[in-house]
């Protein structure tokens, strides 16, 4: 919907769901190596938010895309607080936009039309980046970018690179400081590894940048050791120790001190010399032996860098130039159908291999059934593809001229190709979902893992490490599983302790750990069956409701009937709306997960639920204001516990204020609790007081 047209309402919805969505696809890309949509998708998702954002300043949220950069870190890398913020680049797309930052570089700084700003233009090289620490003139830490705040140490792993000097002589190295750059993988060494790779029967990577990004992440440096990784070296965290004057002498002494510097790297000094290069290096980008994805502009005066400073995102004196997309036109053999690890059913286009800047392309993103009925793709069909500077090409038209007289539209399916449960559609939502989450092959690990963590069944000792293995080998296939483990275990030729990694003794107390989750309490237990939607917050609004399992299942199935009494008593739960309603329903209506839940009950016993007295409540009426990171919960669900239990929650302290509640680092909002006397509660005195 044109941004235009959205009702205040709809802002924010749009913005939650952005919020999500990217936070989705930076895990993937950032964290898994594994991005399911083109850059060129990523950035419009990203540029809609902010286009919302500034339509609508007062919905920003607080965890808006656009206050950070990155993904959050979950890997198991020691984790590396950067001494100054690792941040991205703002984006132009087309000559304009070039246009455009100049202006703003010369109205920040008013400096008079005649003077000329040099720009330094610089590949903008489609790796991942890194820092690196020295000391002393070595190497000490180095460190992935992360969120932009915190990465992960990745020392070990980048001494292994020969780009990466281990120490430096020269006598104007300053000693003590951050070296910026990009890992990245050539175009050859990609495909030699990635053949070795299909030889040895492991999987193969997308692209270069994925392979580079998935080679610096190992655990066991002697695996990154025998991948062939490079390094441009580009910035640093700070120019003071440098004693350079310009961004060109900076990497003039970057390459005396054996950094390897992009050699396409240009000092231009007119918009139209930086455009000339920019249209340059399009021309010659299929030919480069590495992926880059646009020209990265800097001012070069260090000066005048300073003085305009960054923004929370990017700094405002750089410009990312993007590329736009290759284009290809190809014959489409096939639509599968994936599904994602959360029940997402991806439509994928089976392409004849074709040749798009430099790579062979066999697949093509089709994003979701909107978007074929839209662009009215055919199996059969001759389509236009491109590849945005990126990984995963899209379909961009078709060619209907030269489609087959006897074709016929493609029909999405409505059930899971892998489980054969329903996939159904949320009304607003554009991906069909297979519904049978606990059922469904290509869900079930990461559900099992839901079901067995801390906030679910909290099966001490069982991790997800253990989950994934005992799924793989159909040890355990669905929840009631778990609970049956133990007396399968008595009677295998194969048991627990004699396998390797487990002992009698571990094999026992997993076992003992396992029993005494066989009572569990209800919003645990709905908060375990991993619905859609079904936070923690939700399970326990449920559970109050509901207060027994036997009512709240028969409440579910009987909220099937629109408008019937069921129905309206759910939706009127402070907390629950008609989305997370349909998902309810949608859980219970498959039979499926039925099954699922009537051989867990043979295992487990639902304890049932107190119920809340409302009136009662310590912050009934009461103005609550949160502050610092909260351990146990984001933001968005205290809100929604804290609302429940009828207080009103406000974003600042005032002498309103009834109650601070600080988790860690509480900042500001700390002090001026202490200073207004406000009561202020740790998180843990919250929790009790609020009934937890
Ligand atoms: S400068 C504060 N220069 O692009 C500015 N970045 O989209 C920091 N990148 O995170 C970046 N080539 O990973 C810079 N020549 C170059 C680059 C470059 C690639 C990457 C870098 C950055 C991302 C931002």
């Amino acid at each position: 919907m044109p941004i235009e047209k959205l009702t205040e309402e709809e802002a924010k919805e749009e913005l939650r769901r952005l919020a999500e969505l990217i936070a989705y696809h930076d895990r993937l890309y950032y964290l898994e190596d594994q991005p399911e949509i083109s850059d060129a998708d990523y950035d419009a998702l990203r540029l809609r938010n902010e286009a919302i954002e500034k339509q609508f300043p007062h919905l920003g949220r607080e965890d808006s895309p656009s206050l950070r950069v990155g993904a959050p870190l979950l890997g198991p890398f020691k984790k590396v607080h950067h001494r100054k913020e690792m941040l991205s680049l703002d984006n132009g797309f087309n000559d304009q936009d070039v246009y455009d930052f100049m202006e703003r570089i010369r109205r920040f700084l008013n400096i008079p039309s005649e003077t000329p700003i040099d720009l330094v233009a610089e590949p903008k090289i489609d790796g991942l980046s890194a820092t690196l620490e020295y000391h002393k003139n070595r190497f000490v830490l180095g460190a992935t970018r992360g969120d932009g705040v915190e990465g992960e140490d990745i020392t070990e792993n980048l001494k292994t690179l020969k780009d990466i000097p281990a120490q430096i002589e020269a006598k104007d190295f300053p000693g003590i400081t951050e070296i910026r750059g990009e890992v990245y993988m050539r175009h050859e060494d990609f495909l030699v590894m990635n053949q070795e790779r299909e030889a040895q029967g492991q999987p193969l990577f997308a692209n270069p940048r994925n392979a580079a990004a998935g080679s610096v992440r190992q655990l066991d440096a002697s695996v990154t050791a025998k991948r062939p990784l490079k390094f441009f070296a580009y910035g640093c965290d700070e120019y003071a120790p440098f004693n350079v004057q310009t961004h060109w002498e900076f990497l003039e002494k970057l390459k005396q001190w054996g950094f390897v510097v992009n050699p396409l790297a240009k000092l231009c000094t007119t918009v139209d010399d930086v455009l000339a290069y920019y249209h340059e290096l399009e021309s010659k980008r299929a030919t480069l032996p590495y992926d880059i994805d646009g020209i990265v502009y800097k001012v070069n005066r260090i000066d005048w860098q300073t003085r305009m400073g960054s923004s929370t995102r990017a700094p405002r004196w750089a410009l990312a130039h993007k590329f736009p997309a290759e284009q290809a036109q190809t014959r489409l053999n096939d639509i599968l159908i994936q599904v994602g690890r959360t029940g997402a059913l991806t439509p994928v286009a089976i392409l004849r291999p074709v040749t798009v800047g430099g790579v062979v392309v066999s697949r093509a993103s089709l994003h979701n059934e909107d978007e074929i009925a839209r662009k009215d793709v055919r199996v059969g069909d001759t389509v236009v593809i491109q590849r945005a500077g990126d990984v995963i090409p899209q379909i961009v038209r078709v060619i209907e001229e030269k489609r087959a007289s006897d074709s016929h539209p493609f029909s999405f399916p409505h059930t899971c190709p892998v489980c054969g449960s329903h996939a159904v559609r949320l009304p607003e939502e554009v991906v069909r979902k297979c519904i049978g989450g606990l059922v469904c092959g290509a869900q079930a690990a990461l559900r099992l893992r839901h079901f067995v963590s801390r906030d679910a069944f909290d099966i001490e000792g069982f991790g997800s490490k253990h989950v994934e293995a005992f799924y793989q080998e159909g040890l355990i296939q669905s929840p009631a599983d778990i609970f049956t483990l133990e007396e399968r275990d008595r009677q295998s030729l194969t048991p627990l302790r004699n396998r390797e990694g487990w002992g009698d003794l571990s094999a026992k107390n997993l076992f003992k750990a396992i029993s005494a989750r066989r009572k569990i309490s209800l919003h645990r237990f709905i908060y375990a069956l991993g619905i859609p939607q079904v936070g923690q917050a939700t399970a326990k609004l449920l559970a109050r409701h509901y207060v027994s399992y036997e009512r709240w299942q028969a409440a579910m199935r009987e909220a099937k009937t629109p408008g019937g009494e069921a129905y309206t008593d759910l939706m009127a739960i402070d907390g629950v709306g008609p989305s997370v309603s349909a998902d309810l329903i949608a859980f219970f209506d498959e039979p499926h997960n039925r099954e699922i839940l009537t051989s867990l009950l043979k295992e487990v016993t639902v304890g049932d639920e107190k119920p809340r007295a409302t009136s009662s409540s310590l912050f009934a009426n009461k103005t609550i204001v949160f502050t610092g990171t909260l351990e146990h919960m984001t933001r968005a669900e205290a809100k929604v516990r804290a609302e429940a239990l009828g207080a009103k929650v406000a974003s600042s302290v005032s002498a309103k204020t009834d109650y601070v509640i600080v988790g860690e680092d509480p900042g500001s909002k700390g002090k001026a609790a202490k200073v207004l006397g406000v009561s202020i509660l740790t998180e843990e005195e919250w929790l009790k007081a609020a009934g937890e």
